[in-house]
């Protein structure tokens, strides 16, 4: 019989006797016949070295398979009789603690944009969803940017050969989500946006945007300009101020630009703000007409607001983080530090 078959046939015996022992003086003899210094284990493995050297190894893992096998089965029977552990020390302790798994987190801008849609729900503001993916309609015609509008050109846009387009801001989301609501309404809708743009540290072709839209009856600038006070001072500190100046956007009328004192100078003029002491943080504005028509709501009865910016820009503020393209490339050191 070949040597590594002489190792399966002794396994069979030792197991067997294992079974039919009823004493732990019967377990002790069986583990000296098997596994004692001059047991029969240890005399088959002497024969080991005069194998041909190709089939050593895994004559050899045979038998320290064959010797943990055994093992096992005298532990196992030793339990069985209600007593201690036999004295052979187990290859396995199941006292030892565990190997760590390692375990990720969320990235930090969906932990941000948790952050920013809490601050929202705690002002009475519903979080809604739309697709990255839109229609011409719905991310320009009928947000009253018309075909031949020069702003078109401005939002270099990815088309799709189906005539479909990456939505290159959250705005498309008033129209989707006004399809199945009435006013009073009151929606906060954070998401991924596209522009085909050349990359740099303050821009990349994929980034997020967050965006607010309230409609109900007698809302004005006022109520935009309490709510924006609220959202940056919650989550900047008290100590933000928040400035307006005139803008132009096709879908509201008027539009605002919204800058926010700069965090790091405090408004004295620093190399992050351009020495103006303003970081400008979104555009906003009182809903278009035009653009309450299309969501089927009579512009003489209610009025609304929307305001929308880039949550990018608000992460990196946060954190101090200088560079956009830090938070798209995936690299765990930098992710890990959040
Ligand atoms: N959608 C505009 C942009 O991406 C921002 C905006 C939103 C302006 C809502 C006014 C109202 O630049």
């Amino acid at each position: 019989m070949a040597l590594i078959e002489q190792f399966g046939e002794m396994l069979g015996r030792a197991l067997e006797n294992v079974s039919s022992s009823h004493t732990p003086a019967d377990l002790d003899a069986v583990n000296v016949k098997y596994l004692g210094r001059r047991g029969e284990l240890a005399e088959l493995m002497k024969k080991l070295p005069s194998l041909p050297a190709e089939e050593r190894p895994d004559a050899g893992m045979r038998a320290n398979d064959v010797k943990r096998q055994i093992q096992a089965a005298l532990e196992n029977r030793a339990l069985s009789f209600g007593g201690d552990k036999p004295k052979a020390k187990s290859a396995l302790d199941v006292t030892w603690p565990g190997a760590k798994i390692p375990r990720g987190h969320l990235h930090p801008i969906t932990q941000f944009m948790r952050k920013v849609e809490d601050i929202f729900v705690s002002m009475g503001f519903e979080v809604v969803d739309g697709p990255e993916v839109d229609t011409e309609k719905n991310n320009f015609d009928l947000l009253n940017i018309p075909k031949d509008h020069p702003s078109r050109d401005i939002m270099d846009t990815f088309y799709l050969t189906n005539g479909a387009v990456l939505r290159t801001h959250t705005s498309p989301v008033q129209l989707r989500a006004m399809e199945t609501r009435k006013p009073p309404v009151r929606l906060v809708y954070p998401g991924r946006t596209f522009r085909h743009e050349a990359t740099d540290a303050s821009h990349e072709t994929t980034f997020y945007q967050y965006e607010c839209l309230v409609i109900d009856q007698g809302i004005t600038v006022a109520n935009l300009l309490d709510a924006l006070n609220s959202f940056f001072k919650t989550l900047f500190g008290p100590q933000v101020k928040i400035r307006v100046v005139s803008s132009y956007f096709p879908f509201v009328e008027p539009g605002l630009e919204v800058s926010m004192s700069c965090l790091i100078c405090e408004g004295k003029g620093c190399s992050v703000c351009k020495k103006t002491g303003w970081l400008e943080m979104l555009g906003s504005g009182m809903v278009h007409p035009r653009v309450l028509t299309n969501m089927g709501i009579d512009p003489e009865k209610y009025s609304g607001y929307a305001f929308g910016g880039g949550l990018d820009r608000l992460v990196m503020l946060y954190y101090g983080i200088d560079d956009i393209r830090l938070l798209y490339g995936g690299d765990l050191r930098f992710l890990e530090q959040f």
